[in-house]
């Protein structure tokens, strides 16, 4: 009897999995949107090979004809996964798409021959199709951003946080560290902030990731760059929109490598080696010098006294006092300070809490930056001008 009703129970719990349908589980979202391309992120509960349909932002209806579709492939295969990634490319600048993401699950591939399961879309029916607009640099003379940073899992408040920045009008935003605590699962990345981010503004509007020290925690840390498309394809990179261009820095650890609690498994001093290498040549480049400002956001500061903080001071500050920068955004610190440059600092760093959004303008000759309370209150502004 006991094994019977065992049976009757796999069979039960199997039956049930094998019907349940495809779902998209989480995204879609933008990541690294540029003039001719922005690529779309998306996970289903089942493996599945995955597609975007585009239509232009014309008056005609997303089912008037079949639309170009751009799949998730890799050598020449589509890829079989429940995370997919695809890079739209060849866009036309400063024009608005719109977009359906779609995927059918894969029951299974046998030699030659493959199986195919439900499908699962983002809804172009009942409601509005997706959209997103290509950035166009020869237009775009200011633009405006939102800075929020060691969140912690605590989506509520990244809300609270983004909606007194006012992120509706804002160009993009910048998770500058710390999001979650540890990564250790795509549901904890998810459940922490990117749900929010994505019922929020990230199917729309492009959010970029500058790593805090707690990113790098947990068996899914290793995973969790892949959630990120960079313009370098790195968790370091430029990003030059409008009158700024932005260097964003990954700290990596703040303890020393050999830290107990990093259990001999982290190489961040050689880490933070390569990454000054790539600054190094970064920022010769013709678009970081003739931007009007330039801005490192970089979780850690390079001052507090830890290891991190102090390879943040010896390795990177040196190069960015030569590239002269205008001013660097921190976190880490949870609490908000504004550092006036000295100390072997070329550039006034300002730090913000664990509690609070910068929201920023950029124009050709000002660069103005609010800090916000999460109770809507101005703690602090620093205005740069040309
Ligand atoms: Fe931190």
């Amino acid at each position: 009897m006991k094994y019977f009703l065992t049976f009757l129970f796999v069979f039960v719990v199997l039956g049930a999995f094998a019907q349940e349908k495809l779902v998209i589980t989480h995204g879609p979202y933008l990541q690294h949107l540029g003039e001719n391309g922005v690529t779309i992120i998306w996970t289903t509960n089942k493996n599945a090979v995955s597609w975007v349909e585009l239509a232009p932002d014309d008056n005609t209806h997303f089912y008037l004809k079949e639309r170009p579709k751009y799949f998730s492939a890799e050598y020449g295969f589509k890829d079989v996964s429940t995370l997919h990634i695809i890079r739209l490319s060849n866009l036309t600048p400063g024009t608005t798409y719109r977009y359906r993401v779609y995927s059918q699950e894969v029951l299974s591939h046998q030699g030659t021959k493959v199986q195919y399961g439900t499908v699962a879309a983002t809804n172009v029916y009942s409601a509005k199709p997706l959209k997103f607009t290509t950035v166009d640099s020869a237009k775009e003379k200011d633009i405006s951003f939102v800075m929020v940073n060691d969140i912690h899992g605590r989506s509520d408040l990244l809300e609270n946080l983004l909606m007194k920045g006012d992120h509706t009008t804002a160009d993009f935003i910048f998770f500058n560290g710390d999001m979650v605590s540890d990564m250790q699962s795509e549901e904890q990345l998810f459940s922490g902030f990117m749900d929010k981010a994505v019922d929020l503004f990230a199917k729309e509007k492009p959010m970029y990731y500058a790593r805090g020290n707690h990113e790098t925690r947990g068996n899914f840390a290793n995973t969790f760059p892949k959630y990120f498309a960079s313009p370098s394809g790195k968790l370091y990179y430029l990003l030059c929109r409008g009158p700024v261009c932005f260097v964003v820095l990954d700290c990596g650890e703040d303890k020393p490598d050999s830290d107990m609690e990093y259990s001999g498994i982290v190489a961040f001093d050689q880490y933070r080696d390569a990454e000054r290498d790539w600054l190094r040549e970064a920022i010769k480049s013709p678009e970081f010098i003739n931007a009007p400002f330039k801005v490192t956001i970089v979780h850690m500061p390079p001052f507090g006294g830890w290891h991190g903080e102090d390879e943040v001071w010896s390795k990177f500050v040196p190069l960015l006092n030569e590239a002269k920068i205008d001013v660097m955004l921190c976190g880490h610190m949870h609490k908000h300070m504004n550092q006036q440059s000295g100390n072997g600092i070329n550039f006034p760093v300002l730090v913000n809490s664990n509690n609070a959004v910068v929201r920023a303008e950029a124009t050709s000759t000002l660069l103005d930056l609010k800090v916000i309370s999460e109770k809507g209150e101005q703690v602090d502004q620093i205005q740069l001008k040309k």
